[in-house]
């Protein structure tokens, strides 16, 4: 029997830009691989494609825009307010482009996923198709993983990984790495979920 969409769990989206990755997470809440609901998709930049998505997909948005609060306390109290209305089983980063503090993470430790384009613990941080081309590594991939006060340092819930071909522009990496970023997503977080939902099963039990 179809879970009614009241009773699915709640997933909060935070997102900067094109929003790729919420994209294949609102089209696995639609096929049913993901069972979960995308309540709400909050941008700090209010030219993000990714909101463009969420509203086609039905979705409601806000933006909280970082550049409007003179602190960075200041910008994740207004995010909590925007978030806790909905008290989400999961809040999700699909290219969120600011770091949070260890104050926000402590306040929902163990369930907030980041997504990050690299075969983590190696190359944190920014332009990472490069530096793994530039390495030259053989292999690429992406991460996602739980976030902690540190950097793309959190537990890590699921890996993909992509060769990397002797001729490969960072944007053509980056195009193969996304594809695998788009299946392993969702996945995680149906397995998140699900891993929740045995933990409050054996709560109650
Ligand atoms: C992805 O490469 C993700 O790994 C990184 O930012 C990019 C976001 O892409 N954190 P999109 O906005 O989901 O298309």
């Amino acid at each position: 029997m179809k879970t009614p969409e009241t009773d699915l769990p709640r997933l909060v989206v935070l997102v900067s830009g094109g929003g790729s990755n919420l994209q294949a997470i609102i089209d696995a809440t639609a096929s049913g691989s993901l069972i979960a609901r995308v309540a709400m998709v909050i941008s700090n930049n209010i030219d993000a494609y990714a909101l463009e998505r969420a509203s086609n997909a039905g979705i409601p948005t806000q933006v909280v825009d970082h550049n409007d609060y003179r602190s960075r306390a200041a910008f994740e109290l207004a995010l909590r307010e925007e978030i806790e209305p909905h008290d989400p089983a999961l809040i999700i980063l699909a290219g969120f482009m600011r770091i949070l503090s260890a104050d926000f993470v402590a306040r929902y430790a163990g369930r907030i996923l980041n997504i990050h384009p690299s075969l983590l613990p190696a190359y944190t941080g920014l332009n990472t198709h490069q530096r793994a081309i530039d390495g030259g590594e053989a292999e690429h991939g992406a991460t996602v993983h739980l976030v902690t006060a540190e950097l793309d340092a959190g537990p890590i819930v699921r890996q993909a990984r992509v060769p990397i071909m002797a001729d490969d522009t960072a944007s053509e990496l980056a195009t193969r790495v996304l594809e695998q970023e788009h299946r392993i997503y969702p996945e995680a977080i149906q397995d998140m979920l699900q891993t929740q939902k045995a933990a409050s099963l054996g709560r109650s039990a």
